[in-house]
């Protein structure tokens, strides 16, 4: 969740690391940090941003090597004492990690009872004061990280720079990290995106490797010694753009990237003279795709309602049964995994631990998984080894917009795959591939006459809460909208299946109530208009997201019409308005858009 970058080479690195830290921000803002080897070891760190932190700079803090940090708390309140990088008492030795040192207090009590004074309370502090004392008892620097691991339970990424030596250890377990290779300079970060600017060349490390890395090379070794070959892997057409540009803010940008990320995702997927869909990283063949006995899709927050989504599509094109779970929940529920079941981890970062862990343990069992993910080359892509990449291009807004739709699209293709395997016939395989192939136009063309955002943001800004209701393929897309209204503009939101809504949540409703209905023009809307009219009865005001042209608008007190599409693929349209009704109301409250307090992009902590 927190951010790491380092730099060792002939130029100054300050300008490196400050760079990599904006462009980490979005992992982490609680706090940063850099330290910059000069003769000894210069460190600054600030709580807030890290503008606070440049703020807070000397004029020039000369050096070719260093490491920085952002931070996202977990152990240990916001505090510059807390901020990373930490430092030995000697300040010889400094330290950034991203991940949670599990037996800290057991490793702190320790250090403190042989007299250590800590000065953070972070889980992390520990491990440099641990390997201070292996390098005071005469080891050099790579052992003394690698016996300091050995002592520590829990996930690391970890860069640390030493005084007396030209080189940064880093190690990686359950956190990732990639060496940016450069000529005679070398980068790390905790993801490429702070690289993509400076090499396309990498060595991604793999959990249990540790790497020596100095200005001209870097040597990789495993955990118990062994050394290993540093595989350089490129970045080439990873990522598309992923600068600001005109738009005031990355969540604004991502929304409006939709329909160029659709493109992306559909892109020689599909089909259309035989009605069916590619998605040739999956690894199966028709015949296979016909004996799966169910589908399991996995995911956490806006991944999970995706996951929703495709649940719906996927059971309704190929007649399989198919369930989307909660990672976090599912691991830990000791899930019975069928081996020839077929699973998928929906993942835009690739990193989420719930996720990753849920992988491991359907593997576990002997059970494949399939990664449905965003970020190429992620931990769970790799884990998973096959699957499918949505190609969304680089999301670093905290709420995630184009991933939602990009993750729809591509297990609406899957759907369309396995249904043509099974029970789908061509004709209605044409019709849904033509109708899919739409899709991105229709997307850009809603976000060019959005419709009355504002006044719904009116009467949503000071509201005590909002109801989110949808039925059938909607109910996930009324999660969604409830996600994104909460998670940035910190209104309690809560959403339901419309049906559900009389047995309980109805309580709710008083005068003027806002409740937001998402109801396309399907086969269960009738039943959708009954619940308005239920809220209505009460007071409430309703938010009517619907089809062009449908005279259901008439329910309405605020109307937000979206343009026709197939019912299997309206939520790609109907999350359009709740995306821009979040972000408008954020704005509206003041709120920090893309850096929602308390959260973090990439959620790499259980
Ligand atoms: C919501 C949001 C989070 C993520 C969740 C999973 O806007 O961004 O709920 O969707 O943390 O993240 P990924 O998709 O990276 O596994």
């Amino acid at each position: 969740m927190c951010g790491i970058i380092g730099y060792i080479g002939e130029q100054q690195a300050l300008p490196f690391l400050l760079d990599g830290l904006r462009r980490l921000e979005y992992r982490g803002y609680d706090s940063s940090g850099v330290a910059v080897k000069n003769g000894g070891i210069t460190v600054h760190k600030k709580t807030g941003k890290v503008a606070d932190l440049e703020a807070k700079l000397p004029a020039s803090v000369e050096g070719t090597c260093g490491i920085a940090h952002t931070r996202w708390a977990t152990h240990g309140g916001v505090t510059d004492e807390n901020a990373h990088p930490h430092c030995s008492a000697d300040g010889k030795i400094a330290l950034v990690h991203n991940g949670i040192i599990e037996n800290a207090r057991n490793l702190r009590n320790r250090l403190e009872n042989e007299g250590v004074k800590l000065r953070s309370e972070t889980d992390s502090e520990v491990l440099v004061h641990l390997i201070h004392r292996e390098i005071s008892n005469g080891a050099k620097p790579l052992t003394a990280v690698r016996r300091t691991l050995k002592r520590a339970r829990g996930t690391w990424g970890i860069c640390v720079v030493f005084e007396d030596h030209e080189k940064i250890i880093c190690a990686r377990n359950g956190s990732p990290l990639v060496i940016g290779v450069g000529s005679g300079e070398n980068w790390i970060a905790s993801d490429t995106l702070p690289l993509q600017t400076l090499t396309q060349q990498v060595v991604r490390l793999d959990d249990g490797d540790l790497a020596e890395v100095s200005a001209d090379g870097i040597k990789t070794s495993r955990f118990d010694g062994r050394t290993t070959d540093s595989e350089v892997t490129s970045l080439d057409g990873e990522w598309g753009e992923a600068e600001l540009g005109d738009f005031p803010h990355f969540m604004l940008k991502e929304i409006h990237e939709q329909p160029e990320a659709l493109r992306q995702c559909l892109t020689g997927r599909l089909d259309i003279k035989n009605g069916n869909a590619r998605l040739g990283g999956i690894g199966l063949t028709a015949k296979q795709l016909q004996k799966i006995p169910h589908v399991r899709l996995l995911g956490c927050g806006t991944a999970l309602n995706a996951s929703q989504v495709g649940r719906i599509v996927i059971e309704e094109l190929a007649r399989v049964p198919t369930l989307a779970h909660v990672s976090s929940e599912f691991r830990h529920n000791n899930p019975v995994i069928e081996t020839n079941a077929l699973h998928f981890a929906v993942s835009q970062s690739g990193e989420t631990a719930d996720t990753l862990a849920a992988v491991k343990e359907i593997q576990l069992k002997g059970g494949e998984v399939r990664g449905v993910i965003n970020v190429v080359g992620s931990t769970i892509a790799r884990q998973c080894g096959r699957g499918c990449y949505i190609h969304s291009g680089p999301e670093q807004s905290v709420a995630s917009t184009k991933a939602f739709s990009n993750m729809v699209a591509a297990l609406s293709l899957f759907g369309i795959q396995i249904g043509r395997a099974r029970t789908l016939s061509r004709e209605k395989g044409k019709k849904l591939v033509k109708s899919l192939q739409k899709i991105p136009k229709l997307v850009g063309d809603y976000l060019e006459a959005p419709g009355p955002i504002e006044e719904v943001v009116d009467l949503v800004k000071d509201a005590k809460s909002v109801l989110f209701l949808g039925r059938g393929i909607s109910a996930p897309v009324a999660r969604e909208g409830a996600l994104k209204l909460m998670e940035i503009a910190y209104i309690p939101c809560l959403a339901y299946p419309a049906g559900e809504m009389k047995h309980g949540p109805i309580a709710l409703l008083e005068e003027g109530s806002p409740v937001v209905v998402i109801a396309p023009n399907d086969s269960l809307k009738d039943k959708t208009v009954s619940s308005i009219q239920e809220c209505r009865a009460r007071g409430a005001k309703i938010i009517l997201i619907h089809e062009e042209g449908d005279p259901i608008a008439e329910e309405a007190d605020i109307s937000i019409p979206v343009p026709a599409t197939d019912p299997m693929f309206t939520p790609m349209l109907t999350v359009l308005p709740l995306q821009l009704i979040a972000y408008q109301t954020a704005l509206a409250l003041g709120c920090d858009v893309d850096r929602p307090r308390n959260l973090a992009k990439s959620v790499t902590v259980e």
